[in-house]
């Protein structure tokens, strides 16, 4: 049984792709993930967008497809329940570009690497907001460009060699943690997976959910193997059975 949580506690959520697998949405890694047969270099960076928009749009509107078409799972929603009572105490981060956290009711989470249904100026250093975009680009002449300074638009998600998002309130949050409950995620891509190292210096307790055990395991003082969907919503409970 899991330790429950004391008034004091202050709970840092990270999630990954595994809690949205239930919903339907595939990992990066694995036998069937977002990754396989191909690498990511060759579609999820700036120089990959440069060489061929068209390729790239094409690959972010098929998941925009599919986005349309899924719904959140119990993981979700069990968060999202867990936030409801830990109010303030409770900080969501996750590395998923998918909407699924919000629309279970989460709102205290920030989006790491960035939001597929959201579109913003390519060009760096341009003021354009990111906006609310839930269209699909499949050919070059149909990519919208900047209104402001006319560079092409792009997905606005975080690219590898690109600096994730929100990192100031994020590295605050990890400092001020006791507890760190990390959901469905290999441990593999940096920084998200030094977090549970940084906690650790910090003396906060680290629990890890999903059905593999992760790759930065070491620092887990906690384990529970099982599907999101089936292992948080008891957890949630019993994190919460004595009043929080
Ligand atoms: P991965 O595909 O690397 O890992 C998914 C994890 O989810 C694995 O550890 C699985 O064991 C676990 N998993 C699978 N089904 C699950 C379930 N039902 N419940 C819980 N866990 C389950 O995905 P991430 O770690 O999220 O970045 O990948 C991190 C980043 O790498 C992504 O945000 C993306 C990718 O490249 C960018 O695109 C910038």
């Amino acid at each position: 049984m899991i330790q429950s949580l004391a008034p004091s506690d202050r709970l840092f959520i990270l999630t990954g792709a595994g809690v949205s697998a239930e919903s339907g949405l595939p990992t990066f890694r694995g036998s069937n993930g977002i990754w396989r047969g191909q690498s990511a270099q060759s579609i999820a960076t700036p120089e990959a967008f440069r060489a061929d928009p068209e390729m790239v749009w094409q690959f972010y509107s098929e998941r925009r497809k599919r986005h349309a078409t899924v719904a959140a799972n119990p993981a979700h929603f069990a968060l999202a329940e867990l936030e409801r009572q830990l109010g303030e105490r409770f900080f969501l981060c996750t590395q998923n570009v998918d909407s699924l956290h919000e629309q279970a009711g989460s709102q205290r989470i920030v989006h790491m690497h960035g939001r597929l249904m959201q579109t913003r100026c390519s060009r760096q250093g341009c003021r354009s907001k990111p906006f609310e975009d839930d269209r699909f680009y499949m050919k070059r002449a149909e990519i919208p460009t900047c209104p402001q300074c006319g560079a092409l638009l792009r997905p606005h998600v975080c690219w590898f060699g690109e600096v994730p998002y929100s990192m100031d309130r994020i590295f605050e949050q990890l400092r001020i943690c006791t507890v760190l409950l990390t959901v469905g995620t290999s441990g593999v891509v940096e920084p998200a997976a030094s977090f549970v190292r940084m906690a650790h210096l910090n003396r906060a307790r680290a629990i890890y959910v999903g059905p593999e055990e992760p790759a930065n395991l070491a620092f887990f003082d906690e384990v529970v193997l099982g599907k999101a969907g089936e292992v948080l919503p008891n957890l949630v409970k019993e994190l919460t059975r004595q009043g929080v």
